[in-house]
């Protein structure tokens, strides 16, 4: 093999790395990110019950740190798909962002049942995902 082809092929490769392995989400990645969201509902629920506004406003912080950070699982999905899974998955993790900044403003304004309220639509909007990822 010539020197320059032999650049080429090591310049591909790095970028097959770069592209495919070392910044792609996996599924032991969404797999982490969902246990910590499982923790951070959990921690919310414990704020509403004790009425803490410490572990309200911990789980919500959690909650957001990791809600922003998930993809879809895609393979084998065309490019439409794969489109379609990612807006979606970004949409709702949004849509958790913001219930979850809204039950700790309520909260906060002594409103606890419209807060508890902002809560339950996190925990439909979890739903929501896994009734439909199914299909994806
Ligand atoms: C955009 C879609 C989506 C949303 C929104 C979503 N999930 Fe998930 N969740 C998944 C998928 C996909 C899996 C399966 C994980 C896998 O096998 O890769 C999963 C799995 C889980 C698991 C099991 C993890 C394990 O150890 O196997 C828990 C717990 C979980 N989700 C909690 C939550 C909570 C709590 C919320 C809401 C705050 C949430 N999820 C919102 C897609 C979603």
């Amino acid at each position: 093999m010539k020197k320059h082809s032999k650049q080429l092929l090591a310049f591909a490769l790095f970028g097959t790395l770069i592209g495919t392995n070392i910044f792609a989400y996996s599924d032991e990645d969404r797999i982490k990110d969902m246990q910590q969201m499982e923790k951070a509902v959990q921690q919310m629920q414990k704020g509403f019950l004790y009425n803490n506004i410490k572990d309200i406003e911990d789980g919500a912080t959690l909650l957001k740190k990791h809600t922003s950070k998930i993809e879809p699982p895609v393979k084998n999905a065309d490019e439409f798909s794969k489109n379609y899974a990612y807006q979606t998955t970004k949409r709702e993790a949004k849509k958790i962002i913001s219930l979850a900044n809204e039950s700790v403003k309520e909260f906060k304004e002594h409103r606890p049942k419209q807060a508890m309220n902002s809560f339950t639509k996190v925990l439909k909007q979890c739903m929501t995902c896994h009734a439909r990822i199914r299909k994806w």
